[in-house]
């Protein structure tokens, strides 16, 4: 071997000039020297592999084939035979090497050699090699451009989360999403197994769990709060033999599959199947439609807890990750609150109250998995209360659960909602179902997993990030695809790329290359990257624009105006009366090649007018800032179309308009949203006011106002206040709602301040 070795360094020295050639590689190598020529491949290069490399030689020729229609000759080598010059490509373990932590990979005009340490970066290493071949079914002879590549990853947690419990996957397609892990040099694959809506692993002692928990009547169709259901029975699960199956598959691909048992809360499909592991004995049903149920596992019963670690217990054997994820976040206290045993246990225990005996329940199956040999991860809720120190926290409400837990020495994968979350909308005019909000491409790849105001110690706590993808609406396999790529493979440089390396400008270069990967190797993809870009402005004198923008430098962009093709855009389009504006990408010659975005505007008296705001909305809901109450756009939509609202938590809204002179008006609309199963809620009864006043600092009441309330829960409220003066002269508007308070008793997010969501303020 140690021959070998010196004959590549005299390779690279010798028959190596550089260029300034691009790779189209993701996540991008840490270090590429790009040589002038080319090495080709073709049926009559052999792949010559070393001692303890059989299975990744055969992995690596049967992805050469799948890509090239290329079936080359695989050798153990022989230890006699020199190995260059003979049109080989060779893998290698090399004991030697004092570079541990990555792969070396060197093309040159007669071999390619790859090498490392150990068998899991010689597969990272077979990763890059494969994505230099250009997809290319039935090729004859294949050039590969000569390079020479040292690299290894950034962090030692590269994950990807997929949920099976909303919609459920067949093995074929967990194996095909393992294989898009692996393209993209994950490592961590972590299967979120039981929910209210499914349980889908098989475990023996319980059989119920998967003949009663692994079906529900029916499913809600369309968003949340449609009251729509399809009456179709859903089921699916996994035997034990398709996890070993799919465990096995992961393996040969480096990849740790982490399961997770959701608990104390997410659990109604288990307790469907055993209403006794509930406070109140159910009868429960398998939940139907999304959101979190207040039916929770008892957590006074001891048998519950016999339940959980038997249930652990078979998956511990069925997985050989040392961590095991036990869910731990969005559990509701309410039946706990009323529950006799488990209010007996608080007081056994001398816990304080409801939220130490969910702390309880952490730590006591803590306990069970680590006599076991394994330690818990867990949603950032397993927090409160304390952890032992070999628990990780998995920081999914922002990043702060990840800095408090990096801080007293636990472990911590970042994925917070606002950079992780696949299921969030990748375009901002999406046409598909999505759960909302929106995570274009571009804020994936700004992430960056450690958090400034960590100390280097602590830094060294954060062991990488995950992407999450919930399924609530991806209720097939070609929509988690379209989901997931290629966001998927921004976070994938993320967790690779050392901080340095990283650039926006460069992988947009490669996406072009990237996308058609995904299309030759059949996957659905999005292209919202490319989608036209829109958004709603301010334009000078009170006056409201359009503003598109198009990462298509050879296109036109196309108008419509109440459906008349107009002039094609060349800055923002004016709005300056109510009507529905339509876009499109055009080629050159104007030919449409997307599809058109539409946006309805309603113009009145307060559009695009001066706007402040007293209390500021929070960050995750901040539209436009104040502008948005006045921008023109009426939100239809719902949570779809989140970005239009303005979100103030446990605080009141509180606007004053400024007309720039006195106006005559006869009506004021306020457009609030309500979805209490989201924490959301209509603004306090009685509480909505509207001012007026001519110098901006005195206002008053009109006298006898009456106001009408248009809508209920789960749909957006209009709030009308027509004066019985019928006209009133003003030059300044206040308008008040106050916060709803808190969630009252009974209610998802019970305890917590209300969201109060305002899109839009009309005077008339
Ligand atoms: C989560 O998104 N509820 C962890
Ligand atoms: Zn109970």
């Amino acid at each position: 071997m140690k021959k070998l070795f010196s004959l590549l360094a005299v390779t690279i020295s010798c028959k190596f000039s550089f260029s300034q050639k691009q790779i189209n590689i993701v996540p991008y190598p840490n270090d590429v020297k790009m040589g002038k020529g080319y090495f080709d491949l073709s049926s009559a290069t052999k792949i010559i592999y070393g001692k303890g490399t059989e299975k990744l030689a055969s992995y690596f020729k049967d992805q050469v084939t799948n890509l090239t229609g290329l079936s080359l000759k695989v050798e153990l080598y022989d230890g006699k035979n020199p190995l260059l010059n003979k049109n080989n490509i060779q893998l290698f373990l090399n004991d030697e090497t004092s570079f541990k932590e990555g792969y070396t990979l060197l093309v040159s005009k007669t071999t390619i050699d790859l090498k490392a340490k150990e068998s899991a970066l010689l597969f990272n290493g077979i990763q890059t090699l494969l994505q230099l071949l250009p997809v290319k079914k039935s090729a004859k002879s294949i050039s590969i451009p000569q390079l020479f590549i040292k690299d290894s990853a950034r962090f030692p947690y590269r994950g990807m989360h997929l949920d099976v419990s909303r919609h459920f996957f067949p093995v074929a397609f967990i194996k095909k999403y393992i294989d898009l892990l692996a393209m993209h040099k994950y490592n961590t694959f972590h299967w979120h197994l039981s929910d209210d809506q499914g349980w889908r692993i098989e475990i023996k002692k319980y059989p119920l769990l998967t003949q009663i928990g692994s079906c529900r009547d029916q499913t809600l169709v369309g968003n949340y709060g449609s009251n729509k259901y399809d009456g179709t029975k859903y089921c699916g699960f996994y035997t034990q033999e398709q996890v070993k199956e799919i465990v096995q598959y992961a393996t040969d691909r480096f990849i740790t599959v982490i399961p997770e048992i959701e608990m104390p809360g997410h659990a109604v499909a288990a307790l469907t199947s055993y209403p006794y592991l509930g406070c109140t004995k159910g009868p429960y049903k398998t939940m139907e439609t999304w959101g979190i149920s207040e039916d929770v596992f008892c957590a006074g019963n001891d048998s519950t807890y016999t339940f959980v670690e038997d249930v652990l217990k078979e998956v511990m054997e069925l997985f050989p990750s040392k961590l095991i994820h036990i869910g731990g976040d969005e559990c509701p206290k309410v039946r706990w609150k009323t529950c006799p045993v488990c209010q007996q246990k608080i007081k056994k225990e001398n816990l304080k109250d409801e939220h130490e005996l969910q702390s309880y329940f952490v730590k006591r199956i803590e306990k069970f998995v680590n006599s076991q040999g394994k330690n818990i991860i867990g949603w950032d809720e397993i927090l409160e209360g304390g952890l032992a120190p070999n628990a990780t926290v998995m920081s999914w409400r922002g990043t702060e659960g990840g800095i408090a837990a990096a801080r007293q020495g636990n472990n911590v994968v970042m994925t917070p909602g606002s950079h992780c979350y696949f299921d969030h909308s990748q375009s901002n005019n999406e046409d598909s179902i999505t759960i909302g909000s929106y995570l274009p491409l571009e804020k994936v790849y700004e992430f960056e997993p450690v958090p400034a105001k960590l100390s280097a110690d602590e830094a060294k706590r954060i062991l990488g990030a995950q992407g999450n993808v919930w399924t609530e609406y991806m209720t097939n396999e070609s929509k988690v695809e379209y989901m997931i790529l290629p966001r998927i493979a921004a976070l994938a440089e993320i967790l690779w790329s050392t901080t340095g390396k990283r650039d926006f400008a460069n992988f947009e270069k490669r996406l072009p290359f990237i996308l058609k990967r995904y299309k030759a190797m059949n996957y659905n993809y999005s292209t919202a990257f490319y989608d036209l870009n829109t958004s709603v402005i301010k334009l000078p004198n009170d006056k409201i624009g359009w503003k598109l923008a198009t990462k298509n430098k050879n296109g036109l962009i196309l108008l419509k105006i109440n459906g008349k093709q107009v002039k094609n855009y060349s800055g923002p389009v004016l709005i300056n009366e109510t009507g529905e504006y339509e876009a499109a990408m055009g080629d050159k010659n104007g030919y449409v090649i997307s599809k058109w975005i539409n946006q309805i505007f309603k113009i009145n008296k307060a559009s695009g007018k001066f706007i402040t705001l007293k209390n500021e909305p929070e960050i995750f809901y901040s539209g436009s800032g104040a502008f948005s109450l006045v921008d023109g756009v009426q939100n239809s939509k719902g949570m779809a179309k989140s970005a239009e609202f303005l979100g103030f938590l446990g605080k009141d809204l509180e606007a004053i308009i400024d007309f720039g002179e006195k106006i005559n008006f006869s009506e004021v609309r306020i457009h609030t949203f309500t979805q209490t199963a989201s924490w959301i809620y209509p603004a306090k009864q009685n509480s909505i006011k509207v001012l007026i006043s001519n110098d901006g600092i005195n206002f008053m009441l009109p006298q006898n106002e009456i106001f009408t309330i248009e809508g209920n829960s789960n749909v957006i409220n209009k709030i009308t206040f027509s004066p019985s003066q019928k006209i009133i002269q003003s030059r300044y508007i206040k308008i008040i709602a106050e916060d709803y308070g808190i969630i009252p008793e009974g209610n998802p997010g019970a305890g917590n301040a209300a969201w109060l969501f305002v899109d839009e303020v009309e005077v008339l």
